[in-house]
């Protein structure tokens, strides 16, 4: 496998989890390259479910290395938490993992702001991660990183002058003030477990690729999440497109060989922000069979038919080379299929979404109607064991989106997968 970068092309959940963990069999390293642990990736493997927020799902394979990459925001207490659970279940974290010094930290004043914010109107409906603070920080160039926090006296300098800006702010907004010294203590006891994976990551894949190592880049969240590309101000607060794969870990362009996208076969969302497609009643039968509940929050997900002006908009975008088509399943009963194949705004005819977040939110969708299957499609473990609507939707929807189809997914374990 050459080095790979995996992108959600829709607005995240797209079951990223499984394919990444399908690819993984092919790769010698996993690496994050941005995002927190707002992201929750899906894995089943052998009837265990495995929810992975911040470690690549590289490390439920053995013999494989995942790598944090500069460009994520870590929560030291989450990521101790992620360690432990995966020890518990039999899982080894030990030198197969490597977080960047360079990584930075979302600290327990990030939390309460994004918390504080989300009670206000303008809400993004935002995972409550810190995540947005943390970036805002980075940014800002205030932030605290992995290198600070295993320096102890450096870590409770910076993180003294940073709670006593923060306790203005909160107190500002009413809400309690945090304590320097039980947040000092708490974050360098996390220090200490997390002190013997970090390193300078840059390096360490570098070295890896020229001894001919293959990399898989974990995107999470998904294209229309992405800071810059996304339907702002409803969106995350990294780059969640391919070039993120870039600046998240010191990897340049040229050594980016391929660019999967993995896409549902409709459309889903959580939070706030336009989601074109929108349709209750889809919603309504996905969630009674159980499907469409969010990894990190449990939320129920908002749910839309197919929406081929974005797929193609992200296709465009991230450079997408291949396209994984998820949770055909979930449309195994539905009859007939709509697919959105342009918007309609003030009369006039879109073929890529507006920026503007107003206008997305007014656009109606162009549909078309294509037949169902109703049948299950669970079973099928080749391209031609699929019923033959099911084939035809399928090349349909990757042709309006314009990459070649390379993988469907049929339901969430790993054999269920079929590679054409
Ligand atoms: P934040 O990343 O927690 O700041 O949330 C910003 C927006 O991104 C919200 O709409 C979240 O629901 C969404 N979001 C963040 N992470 C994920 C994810 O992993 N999957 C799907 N949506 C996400």
């Amino acid at each position: 496998m050459a080095n790979t970068i995996l992108i959600g092309m829709q607005w995240g959940d797209e079951g990223k989890g499984k394919i990444i963990d399908v690819l993984t069999a092919r790769a010698d390293l996993v690496v994050r390259s941005q995002g927190g642990n707002n992201a929750g990736h899906t894995v089943i493997h052998r009837g265990v479910k495995y929810i992975l927020h911040l470690i690549p799902s590289g490390i439920l394979r053995r013999g494989k290395v995942c790598v944090i990459g500069n460009g994520v925001v870590v929560d030291p207490l989450a990521l101790v938490a992620e360690i432990e659970s995966l020890r518990k279940l039999g899982i080894k974290v030990d030198k197969n993992l490597l977080i960047s010094d360079c990584a930075h930290l979302v600290l327990p004043y990030h939390r309460i702001l994004d918390e504080q914010r989300e009670l206000r109107r303008g809400r993004i409906g935002t995972t409550k991660r810190g995540i947005g603070p943390a970036y805002g920080d980075k940014a800002g160039r205030t932030g605290l990183r992995m290198s600070d926090l295993i320096q102890p006296i450096v870590f409770s300098k910076k993180l003294q002058a940073k709670v006593i800006e923060n306790n203005r702010i909160l107190q500002a907004l009413g809400a309690k003030p945090i304590s320097f010294r039980e947040v000092n203590e708490t974050y360098l006891a996390a220090a200490k477990k997390l002190r013997p994976f970090v390193a300078n990551t840059v390096v360490y894949l570098h070295r890896a690729m020229e001894r001919g190592k293959q990399i898989l880049f974990e995107g999470a969240q998904g294209t229309f999440l992405d800071i810059d590309h996304g339907t702002y101000p409803y969106v995350t607060s990294s780059n969640t497109t391919a070039g993120g794969a870039c600046t998240g870990t010191g990897v340049p362009p040229h050594r980016m060989d391929r660019v999967v996208g993995v896409m549902k076969a409709y459309s889903t969302r959580v939070g706030e922000g336009a989601l074109p497609t929108e349709d209750d009643q889809l919603a309504q039968r996905l969630h009674n069979l159980g499907r469409e509940f969010g990894a990190t929050t449990g939320r129920k997900r908002r749910c839309g038919w197919f929406d081929a002006v974005a797929t193609r908009y992200s296709r465009m975008i991230n450079g997408i080379d291949e396209i994984a088509i998820t949770n055909l399943d979930g449309l195994d009963r539905v009859d007939p299929i709509r697919v959105c194949v342009a918007y309609r705004l003030n009369e006039k005819r879109l073929d890529v979404p507006p920026c503007d977040a107003s206008q997305l939110a007014n656009c109606e969708p162009v549909y078309e109607e294509v037949r169902g299957w109703n049948a299950s499609t669970h079973a099928s473990r080749k391209f031609s064991q699929l019923p033959s609507a099911a084939r035809k939707y399928l090349r349909y929807i990757s042709e309006l989106t314009g990459a070649k189809l390379s993988m469907v997914s049929v339901g969430p374990a790993r054999g269920e997968t079929i590679t054409l």
